[in-house]
């Protein structure tokens, strides 16, 4: 049981750089999967799901070795391991490993995914997707079981346009038989950097980050050294910590172009941003003003992993926010540990309607998930007195040092 212990109040002042994105590294890992000879991925952040990740990928006889914050990867002997469903319970992303072996074996045995408790998380659009390529699917016991050996090429329109069906479509293709083309498929920057990777090992992906993606087949994928991008939900953590505490701060490594939903809402409140090409300089208002409603949704939205981040924020705006979350259904799970610490919210179904207070107050706390348990910490580092969120694993998944980095920013923050 690991815990995060925070005396709060702090103003946060200074420079500060954000990582790789965890949501880029998680697919490109799979990706990595289809290459024979050796992969390296540099600056990887040791998010505990990049390590999860990698621990089952080495399940799988890809050889890793971690050289000064670089990854290899070879995975030319890889075999496609039946992996324990205690392992892949531990992150929703191993469902990936489903594409990356239809494509690279033309099988594959695989368990259901697990995840941050957000909702159903169903992986229906996956295997139909699949289906529609002609991969024969049976699920027994929990294990879904893979025949891809008729595979083929066609049109697959996603009723929802799914990040995580959108990887694994891509990854079952770049080397199969026939053309595939993805309608209504996810725009996420995830998406565009795992087509980048994938087309600098000489797959042929064109149209990522737009609704309509087109995969053509290639007969083989060559080893590269890879850079994937910085994570913008870490980015823009860093610039609410800043703004929550009143305090000055420079996030390099978070682009504009990437967030403009969300910085918008950010300016609304009174935050003013200096913006350079991929650094953004925060300076925090004496008041803040309330913001117009906030609805989650696929990106270009609001993102939905920014909604319990922004929630903090606007629990001490005075006056009323309103925030509608529309992709994940049971994403205001810790809004009952933000009422411990004295905020006033109100939630109907998938709706929160936020009462500014003037202050938060320390309490004791839980994570419930990972990005609720980031904006507890961001709650704590604005609050009277001390808190302890405890469950702190799950903010370990998707936020790497983050006791060191807030600490560089003036913060009294530890992590034991
Ligand atoms: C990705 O999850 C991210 N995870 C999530 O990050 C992020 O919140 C989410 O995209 C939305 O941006 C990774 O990239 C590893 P989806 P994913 O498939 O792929 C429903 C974080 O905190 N759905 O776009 O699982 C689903 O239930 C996280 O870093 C189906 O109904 O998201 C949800 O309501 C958590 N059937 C919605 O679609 C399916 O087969 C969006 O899910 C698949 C999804």
């Amino acid at each position: 049981m690991s815990e995060f212990l925070i005396d709060g109040g702090v103003r946060l002042e200074g420079s500060i750089g954000v990582q790789t994105s965890k949501n880029a590294l998680l697919p490109i890992i799979c990706g990595a999967l289809l290459v024979e000879g050796e992969v390296v991925l540099k600056n990887v952040a040791p998010y505990l799901d990049v390590e999860n990740l990698l621990d089952i990928v080495k399940r799988c006889d890809v050889k890793i070795e971690h050289e000064f914050g670089a990854v290899v990867l070879d995975a030319s002997s890889a075999k496609p391991s039946l992996i324990p469903s205690a392992l892949s319970k531990q992150l929703r992303a191993s469902i990936l490993l489903l594409g990356a072996f239809v494509g690279r074996f033309r099988h594959a045995r695989v368990t259901f995914p697990g995840g941050c408790e957000i909702g159903l998380r169903p992986i229906d659009l996956h295997l139909n997707a699949l289906r529609e390529l002609g991969v024969i699917i049976e699920e027994n016991h929990g294990i879904i079981n893979c025949d891809a050996s008729n595979l083929r090429g066609g049109v697959v329109m996603l009723d929802f346009a799914s990040v995580g069906a959108t990887e694994n479509i891509i990854l079952a293709s770049v080397l199969g038989a026939e053309e595939v083309t993805i309608l209504n498929a996810a725009r996420e920057p995830e998406i565009v950097d795992l087509s980048n990777f994938l087309n600098r090992c000489g797959a042929n992906i064109v149209g990522a980050g737009t609704n309509e993606i087109v995969i053509k087949p290639v007969k083989k994928l060559f080893p590269i050294e890879y850079e994937p991008i910085k994570d913008r939900i870490v980015g823009c953590t860093y610039l609410l910590a800043g703004a929550i505490t009143h305090g000055n701060i420079e996030v390099r490594g978070v682009k504009y172009a990437q967030n403009i939903s969300f910085l918008k809402k950010l300016c609304q409140s009174g935050c003013q941003l200096n913006i350079k090409s991929d650094t953004i300089t925060l300076k925090s208002p004496k008041t803040f003003q309330t913001v117009d409603m906030i609805e989650t949704n696929v990106y270009p939205a609001f993102p939905t992993d920014l909604q319990s981040p922004f929630v903090a924020l606007l629990s001490i705006i005075k006056g009323v926010c309103i925030v509608r979350e529309n992709v994940f259904e049971s994403r205001f799970k810790y809004v009952p540990e933000l009422i411990k610490m004295g905020a006033k919210i109100k939630v109907k179904n998938n709706v929160a309607l936020i009462e500014g207070v003037e202050k938060l107050s320390g309490a004791e706390v839980w994570a419930t998930d990972l990005r609720g348990g980031a904006g507890l910490i961001l709650a704590a580092l604005c609050a009277n007195g001390y808190t302890t969120i405890h469950n702190a694993n799950h903010i370990l998944r998707g936020y790497s040092n983050l006791a060191e980095n807030l600490g560089s920013l003036g913060a009294r923050i530890k992590y034991k």
